[in-house]
């Protein structure tokens, strides 16, 4: 690994930065399971160390991991070698005697590579004595796939069973779980199995924090831009289309839906041939790749008491740029119940709040404001879309709101200008002359 260059006061406080952001996650994470599943293809790229290097540093922070390996290029370059066809009913694999043998040989291969990798201790670094002990073993029980498309799936399985307190125990012993995706039945056959639905459901048996998909794949993408996050119900919709999706993120997503399903709160996919990618994606806000969750992250809701120092430490900033006029923490404790916040993974990042004028049948929109870090992301307007709803439900016909700078945002939301002689009367009487806020109205 390169030597960490910190020469420049920027690089220092990057550093220091990235240590402090990521310590709330390392806080919340450790002693969770996370089940790791790798594509065959990354156990044989260059920057596989990289990955075995983070896996170790996770573990060594007392993440209980759960590494399951794919090994479908390492098949198919035995299958060449020796010349044996393949044949695929519905995009999967018939596994007849003679590529059940090949199958037997990647895994051997494969699993030696990571075994060896992971007891391998950071050279020339303080972790360079760490022993990771890595188990493995029969938790996996197979049943034969059967008959798809009117063919024999011979040797391909499917789960049947995993043992679960096997698996625990050696997480409890401090070890790394390596799981191939080959399944065993009562009566002694081998089947070979999907390592996505292997880690899938290893995810959803173990109740794993995450599981996290690594490929060669560059995370899912829309309109060529990375997907930060797509909930299991967009997952789905997107899996109900039959084109536009490979094959095998189609595999991915399938089970990643089912892990979901099953409560496994996110599915993680990254790609592996960006550098620290499991770090990036685990220790930043942001992360790297596609998150997959349950429920959205953003959600809007009523404010409550316990939410004051969370707005005031939104609105201030504002109030001292002139942007919104000052309220004291008394005020907004009195005001508490007009105000709506907007949470991301339970971080407050924006709020709103409507004052009725119910004579005038109108409502004001006040201390709209979002997070610095969540600009332009479309949440100012989620906010003013449930400042609107709730406006409406009481039975408000018009909203307005005043401004001294952002008039365009307004307009471009179907807010018209109106002289200030057209407020309520009792918003007149407190209307600052000095600020001059131009006065914006919406009919709702
Ligand atoms: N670090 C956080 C986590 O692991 C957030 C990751 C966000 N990732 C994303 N692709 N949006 O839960």
């Amino acid at each position: 690994m390169d030597a960490l260059e910190l020469t420049s006061p920027a690089a220092l406080r990057t550093f220091v930065q990235g240590i402090r952001a990521a310590a709330p996650y390392i806080y919340a994470f450790r002693d969770n399971t996370f089940v790791i599943a790798l594509g065959g293809e990354v156990v044989d790229s260059e920057k596989f160390i990289g990955i075995i290097h983070d896996l170790n540093l996770l573990h060594s922070l007392g993440f209980r991991l759960i590494v399951v390996h794919g090994m479908r290029p390492q098949i198919e370059a035995i299958l060449a070698q020796q010349n044996i066809e393949s044949y695929f009913a519905d995009g999967i694999r018939i596994t007849d005697a003679d590529t059940m043998d090949c199958v037997l040989e990647a895994a051997g291969q494969v699993r030696s590579r990571i075994e060896a990798l992971l007891s391998l201790g950071l050279a020339n670094s303080p972790m360079a004595g760490a022993r990771n002990r890595v188990s493995s073993g029969n938790y996996l029980t197979a049943r034969p796939l059967g008959v798809i498309d009117g063919q024999n799936m011979q040797f391909t399985g499917a789960v049947r069973r995993i043992d679960r307190e096997a698996i625990q125990q050696r997480l409890d012993d401090g070890d790394i779980v390596l799981i191939s995706p080959l399944g065993y039945s009562p009566t002694g056959e081998i089947f070979n199995l999907s390592m996505e639905e292997v880690a899938a459901k290893v995810a959803v048996r173990l109740e794993a924090l995450k599981l996290v998909f690594l490929s060669d794949d560059d995370g899912l993408r829309k309109d060529k831009k990375r997907l930060d996050t797509i909930s299991t119900d967009e997952a789905e919709a997107l899996l109900k289309k039959s084109k536009g999706i490979p094959e095998l993120l189609r595999l991915y997503m399938r089970q990643a839906v089912y892990a979901s399903h099953g409560g496994v709160p996110r599915v993680h996919f990254l790609s592996s041939r960006r550098d620290g990618a499991l770090l990036l994606e685990l220790f930043t806000r942001q992360g790297v790749g596609t998150m997959l969750s349950h429920r959205s992250l953003e959600t809007v809701r009523a404010a409550t008491i316990d939410d004051i120092g969370s707005i005031l430490a939104l609105i201030e900033p504002l109030e001292a740029d002139g942007i919104l006029v000052r309220r004291s923490r008394e005020q907004l404790e009195a005001e508490i119940e007009r105000f709506i916040v907007m949470e991301y993974d339970n971080l407050i990042i924006g709020c709103a709040a409507l004052v009725p004028f119910p004579e005038e049948g109108a409502g004001e929109m006040a201390a709209l404001a979002v997070h610095p870090e969540f600009q332009r992301e479309g949440y100012g307007e989620m906010l003013l879309h449930y400042i609107e709803a709730w406006a409406r439900k009481i039975g408000l016909k018009e909203l307005f709101a005043l401004t001294t700078r952002t008039g365009h945002w307004f307009i471009e939301r179907g807010f018209r200008q109106a002289p200030v002689s057209q407020l309520p009367m009792k918003k007149q009487a407190l209307y600052n002359y000095r600020r001059r806020s131009l006065v914006y109205w919406k009919k709702l």
